[in-house]
């Protein structure tokens, strides 16, 4: 049997592009933004996006081109069977963040259908309290998952391909639509104050919460980490500039962030609706409740919530693939069994999390991050450590002048400069729920990577460096 591919370069593109903007983009970001400090995070998350998110992308790309295979199968097939365990979290990865995931899609569904109804108008607080776990959840996770197993049961061309292909510019017209009735609104300009101006003062008293969380956006948004990009770049057939496409993914990523900020912050501010209180939950409160006090209420509530459930569902396609090509790469299972299996898998999963907010919040918060901080730990040490000249070629491979000459300098970040940071910022979100010193434990953890390095560097001679 022949294995799966893209039809067209702007397929892979609008695919990835479809899996890095999600509700990420939507929700997570105005609203890490608002905690934050308003432009001082979005200063340091642009930063990151370039310096850690854009070269962790390609080391995925890279694998996975080479590859030609699964998370699990490429490191087994680039390092032999002992790198398995490595391709395994980032497999596990996508599972952790699917399951919550598609609990949020559940939720993103639900305030479509109660936009379309009216049904938040009145209270929008006790509509969310009664909405966001139990039983209802568990319905709308499963409606959510049965529209993404759909897709990915279709396949990579007619399936993920079509689907993003059409999904992607929808998101970004409406996306550019919105922005451009919030920008009407009384009082917009305070919004785009608070969104764009930096408050210095901010960033410097709270400079460790704001990198951390910005770095950590920077990772999420991109979808590195759970193997995904790695997949998609495994369905590649002929050699093109990886460093081109993935600057065009990043960039296309960022731009429809800022534009949700530039929807929702002006909203916010038109309403006297305080931004960045209360978490998550609150800007889906606030922002609804926002849609409602508005004319045409029902209208720009349909549109807004169908651009996070086109945004949701082509995040969650990118995540349930990497399961479903485990299976069928490894274990030779057809498409369609495979889609069913892994459908039943994030079944239990995603309704487990849907009944139980502590899990939830366990999973969103904690868990997803410490899986995609790893996984993508083991595919920079394993790019710059074991493939080392391996993946320099493969990265060089289709690329241009530009690109070439950076491939080095590439090499060298994803080998020792980002899994140094990536350490301490994954370990600066767990250890500030311990009330642990970042600075020490960052530390230790560097000092312990520059000895591993430096073993690694004497028992691999013939690498890179
Ligand atoms: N990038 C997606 C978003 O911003 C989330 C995601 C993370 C998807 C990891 C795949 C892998 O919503």
């Amino acid at each position: 049997m022949t294995r799966a591919s893209w039809r067209t370069r702007i397929g892979f593109i609008l695919a990835a592009v479809g899996s890095a903007v999600g509700i990420g983009n939507v929700w997570r970001f105005p609203w890490l933004t608002a905690e934050n400090g308003g432009a001082a995070f979005l200063l340091l998350y642009l930063l990151f996006v370039v310096l850690v998110g854009v070269p962790g992308l390609l080391g995925e790309f890279v694998i996975g081109r080479r590859a030609r295979s699964d998370p699990i199968g490429a490191f087994a097939k680039l390092g032999g069977r002992n790198w398995r365990p490595m391709g395994g979290i980032a497999l596990l990865a996508s599972v952790v963040v699917l399951s919550f995931y598609s609990v949020v899609g559940g939720w993103v569904l639900r305030y479509l259908l109660g936009s379309a109804t009216g049904a938040y108008f009145d209270a929008p607080q006790q509509f969310f309290a009664a909405i966001d776990y139990g039983l209802g959840a568990v319905g709308f996770h499963i409606v959510f998952l049965l529209l993404t197993a759909a897709v990915v049961y279709a396949g990579v061309d007619r399936g993920i391909e079509l689907a993003t292909t059409v999904m992607v510019p929808g998101i970004i017209v409406l996306l550019v639509g919105l922005a451009a009735w919030a920008g009407s609104l009384p009082n917009a300009a305070g919004g785009y104050s608070f969104y764009l101006s930096v408050d210095w003062g901010y960033l410097q008293a709270n400079f460790v919460d704001v990198a951390a969380a910005a770095a950590g956006q920077a990772l999420f948004t991109l979808s590195v980490g759970a193997g995904v990009m790695l997949t998609y770049a495994s369905y590649l057939d002929e050699d093109r500039s990886l460093a081109a496409d993935g600057t065009i993914i990043a960039g296309l990523n960022t731009l429809v962030g800022l534009l949700a900020g530039l929807v929702i912050f002006p909203v916010l501010f038109s309403l006297g609706v305080p931004p960045g209180q209360g978490g998550p939950g609150a800007l889906f409160i606030s922002l609804a409740g926002a849609f409602a006090d508005l004319p045409y209420s029902r209208v720009i509530g349909v549109t807004f919530f169908g651009v996070v459930t086109l945004a949701a569902l082509s995040s969650a396609i990118s995540l349930f693939e990497v399961p479903v090509a485990y299976l069928v790469d490894e274990w030779g299972v057809s498409r369609p069994w495979a889609t069913a299996g892994v459908g039943t898998l994030f079944l239990a999963t995603g309704s487990i999390a849907a009944l139980s907010q502590s899990l939830f919040t366990l999973l969103a918060d904690t868990v997803a991050n410490l899986a995609l901080t790893v996984g993508l730990l083991g595919v920079l040490l394993f790019d710059g450590w074991v493939l080392g000249r391996v993946a320099l070629a493969e990265y060089e491979s289709g690329a241009g002048r530009l690109a070439r000459a950076l491939g080095r300098p590439w090499l060298y970040a994803i080998a020792v400069v980002l899994p140094v940071f990536l350490a301490f910022t994954g370990l600066s979100s767990v250890t500030t729920t311990l009330g642990v010193s970042v600075p020490a434990v960052g530390l230790l953890v560097g000092a312990v990577l520059a000895v591993g390095v430096a073993i690694a560097a004497l028992r691999r001679p013939e690498s890179v460096f």
